[in-house]
């Protein structure tokens, strides 16, 4: 992969946090009781335990809003403040109009521009670095960037290979232009690096319900809008994506391993967030996950658990903060962020 050229200094810091889970639990145990699988073997291959579930009126924009509502109120905005929304998704609302528009309407933000991203797991950091573009350029100054998934919605309930593995949620931060206090301002953005390979597209997709495969009456028994993964394959190649993104991330903000207080990884199975912090040689309280309660939720599990970590009081003024995801596409990403 070719270095990542120099970013222009974004003034860009993240002021508060939110997410929102439904309430619906679904446990191995229910799910063994709908497909050929057992707690033993999900926990084992992938250390979830259980996964939340949407309702079936709650659509992507209502868990994206709940989430942007309660990281408003953390960062101390109201929605008028609130001057673009990017919602990353691969499970919209509906093709159109954007996710992002149905939120603004729900939470009122009247002044702000609305679009959506599409880069599966990798979609929030998309996203991030797509706000501190237009925070730079002096064209907006103060972003809601959500990760927002129904993936109960792309799901096979009879494949066990993917269906274990997702589950719904939604998590948001507010980003801020921030010229005061240099690099060292709270929250601050201080890299972001990006990657795609769509040579790799084949390995991870939902194939039908788009203009390459509208569903039909002739195709809709195959479920071509569900989730399809050569997990092997998908495994190895995260492993080597995050593991680069996250040391050139590290680099460009002139860093290293050694200086990061807590990672924050893309929540897909424990056994890669465990062969990537062996190779950066971080132990494992130094990184964090909490895919044992709700399973993978693509775009939306960096900010649920940069969330959760803000809560909970694991993120110290000054700390060192490493996010990095990889998902379909492929698609890769990391930022460090200085707390
Ligand atoms: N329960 C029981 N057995 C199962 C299940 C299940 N839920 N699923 C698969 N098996 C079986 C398989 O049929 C296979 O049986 P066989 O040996 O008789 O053929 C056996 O278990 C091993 O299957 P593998 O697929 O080789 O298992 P693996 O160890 O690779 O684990 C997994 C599968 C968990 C999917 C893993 O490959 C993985 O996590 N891949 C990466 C997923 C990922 O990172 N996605 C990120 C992006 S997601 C996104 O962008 C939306």
């Amino acid at each position: 992969m070719p270095a990542p050229s120099n970013q222009p200094f974004c003034a860009s810091s993240i002021i508060g946090t939110g997410s929102y889970m439904p309430e619906k639990v679904l446990t191995n145990d229910d799910l063994s009781k709908i497909v050929d699988t057992n707690d033993e073997w999900i926990t084992t291959r992938t250390g979830i335990k259980e996964r939340r579930i949407a309702a079936a009126d709650q659509a992507t924009s209502d868990m994206a809003s709940e989430a942007a509502r309660r990281a408003m109120a953390d960062a101390g905005v109201t929605a008028e403040d609130i001057q673009l929304i990017i919602v990353a998704t691969v499970t919209p609302d509906m093709f159109f109009p954007s996710t992002a528009c149905f939120v603004q309407k729900k939470i009122g933000a009247t002044n702000a521009v609305c679009f959506d991203i599409s880069a599966a797991c990798s979609g929030f950091l998309y996203a991030l670095q797509v706000a501190r573009h237009f925070i730079n350029t002096g064209n907006r100054t103060t972003a809601l960037v959500i990760g927002a998934e129904k993936l109960s919605s792309l799901i096979n309930w009879q494949d066990r290979n993917t269906c274990v593995l997702f589950g719904d949620g939604a998590g948001a931060v507010v980003i801020r232009r921030d010229d005061e206090g240099g690099i060292n301002a709270p929250g601050r953005v201080l890299s972001t690096v990006m990657g795609s390979d769509g040579n790799l597209a084949d390995l991870l997709k939902v194939p039908g319900g788009g203009s390459a495969c509208p569903i039909t009456a002739e195709n809709a028994d195959s479920r071509p809008n569900t989730i399809h993964m050569e997990g092997r394959e998908t495994f190895k190649h995260a492993v080597t994506r995050m593991l680069e993104a996250a040391q050139q991330a590290l680099e460009m903000a002139g860093l290293t391993a050694a200086d990061v207080s807590l990672v924050i990884p893309h929540q897909a199975n424990a056994r890669i967030i465990s062969a990537i912090a062996d190779r950066l040689n971080l132990p494992l309280d130094r990184v964090f996950m909490n895919l044992d309660k709700y399973g993978n939720t693509s775009a939306a599990t960096i900010p649920v658990a940069l969330d959760e970590a803000n809560k909970a009081g694991r993120l110290k003024k000054g700390d060192v903060i490493l996010l990095v995801a990889f998902g379909g596409g492929f698609t890769w990403a990391s930022s460090v962020v200085r707390w």
